[in-house]
């Protein structure tokens, strides 16, 4: 599926606007804790820039509902920018409208603007024609860059490009080639290391892959659920109980299949959850009802480490632990050093898989591939494709 991309365009003096995912995680205090999906927008933002186009930049932040809410605002997007791109980058008031169109008739070739969060419109997640139209009629292309929020079909991610020609960005184009590539050829043995709180979203893509996984090796709150579900003992984890169906049907398909899934049979334990918790590494059988699992634990890290050794294959979506804090995050780091040291291909992608990175300090370079999305990753692995990417422009 090769979708054109900016390379394919003629940007000079035009109007291009650009879909990012500048859905980035902030503190209390409004700050940003994590800028990678800022700084991985920077190649197509800077490229335009070169080529003398009128830059203009969208993005959803939180879950607004379609109103305005002083905290999910896209001013500390727009400081952030200012500082990769050592200019002042303008962030305006709302998404659409006189204002709107007004400074952007005024914009010089090479100049940078950042529109306000689209959520703010009812019309956004609704993928409303006339806000679609509305957006669209602020721009003569449109460059989709936000591969994270390219599983929504949303106005500024999709109906835009019913209006004007839509194009990939180069972070779009990367995730499709290297994720896509993943169909073309597997190496065997096969890991999916999957991870994180919601069974839901992770229900597709084991489906999907089953019959090409050898190893389905699995921590988290996802754990948790499936062990639930098989009538173990979780104390007060988190645990999805309403899914315990759900949970026991996708492990009869796995089983069905005849495959491995690793499930912790050593957990670390606590009463609290923060940075001075006190732990115990214990076999999953003998977990108190008023304890919670916060991580995997050490033999079961050493198992999990074993298939990693082995695999030619990897795809990792997910936390093994509660791994913010320090004493539950051993199973996590040992899983992302594993996987960094490992020759295999290795493809990993989720907000906080990414974060966990970050945090341990190691480098994405060590892996085939870091996705920006989550979801999106996911459902691209499970689909073959996206509705943000269908809606682009094809190459021939
Ligand atoms: C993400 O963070 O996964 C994307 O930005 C999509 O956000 P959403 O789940 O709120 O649509």
């Amino acid at each position: 599926m090769r979708k054109k991309t900016v390379r394919d365009i003629d940007a000079k003096g035009k109007r291009v606007m650009v879909r990012c995912d500048f859905n980035v995680p902030l503190d209390k205090q409004g700050r940003i804790t994590d800028e990678t999906r800022i700084e991985f927008s920077l190649p197509t933002i800077r490229y335009l820039m070169q080529q003398g186009a009128k830059v203009i930049l969208t993005s959803h932040l939180g879950r607004p509902k379609g109103a305005v809410a002083e905290s999910m605002r896209l001013d500390p997007v727009a400081r952030s920018l200012s500082g990769y791109l050592k200019i002042s980058v303008p962030k305006l008031n709302d998404c659409i409208g006189p204002e709107v169109e007004a400074f952007i008739g005024d914009m010089k070739p090479g100049d940078v603007v950042l529109l306000e969060n689209t959520r703010f419109h009812a019309g956004e997640e609704k993928n409303d024609p006339d806000f679609s139209r509305a957006l669209a009629g602020l721009a003569d292309v449109f460059v989709m860059d936000g591969f994270g929020s390219a599983h929504r079909k949303h106005s500024s991610a999709y109906g835009v490009a019913e209006y004007i020609p839509g194009v990939a960005g180069l972070l779009m184009a990367e995730e499709i080639e290297k994720l896509g590539s993943l169909f073309e050829h597997i190496e065997h043995p096969m890991t999916m290391i999957l991870g994180g709180a919601k069974i839901d979203t992770k229900i597709g893509v084991i489906e999907k892959f089953v019959d090409k996984t050898d190893t389905f090796i699995i921590g988290g709150g996802l754990a948790n659920t499936l062990l639930f579900a098989a009538g173990h003992e979780v104390g007060e984890s988190l645990v999805e109980k309403d899914k315990a169906d759900v949970a026991r049907s996708l492990m009869k398909s796995i089983e069905v299949q005849g495959k491995r899934v690793l499930l912790p049979d050593d957990i670390i334990v606590s009463d609290t959850v923060d940075e001075h918790s006190e732990t115990a590494n214990i076999p999953l059988r003998f977990i108190h009802p008023k304890l919670k699992i916060l991580d995997i634990g050490w033999k079961t890290t050493e198992k999990a480490s074993e298939v990693i050794r082995q695999s030619r294959t990897i795809v990792w979506n997910g936390p093994m632990g509660v791994y913010e804090y320090g004493p539950f995050a051993r199973g996590t780091r040992m899983i992302a050093e594993e996987t960094a040291r490992s020759p295999a291909k290795t493809i990993l992608g989720g907000g906080d898989t990414v974060d966990a990175l970050k945090n341990f300090d190691i480098s994405f370079d060590q892996y085939t591939h870091v996705s920006t999305g989550g979801g999106a990753m996911l459902e691209f692995l499970e689909f073959g494709s996206l509705p943000g990417v269908d809606i682009l422009q094809d190459a021939d």
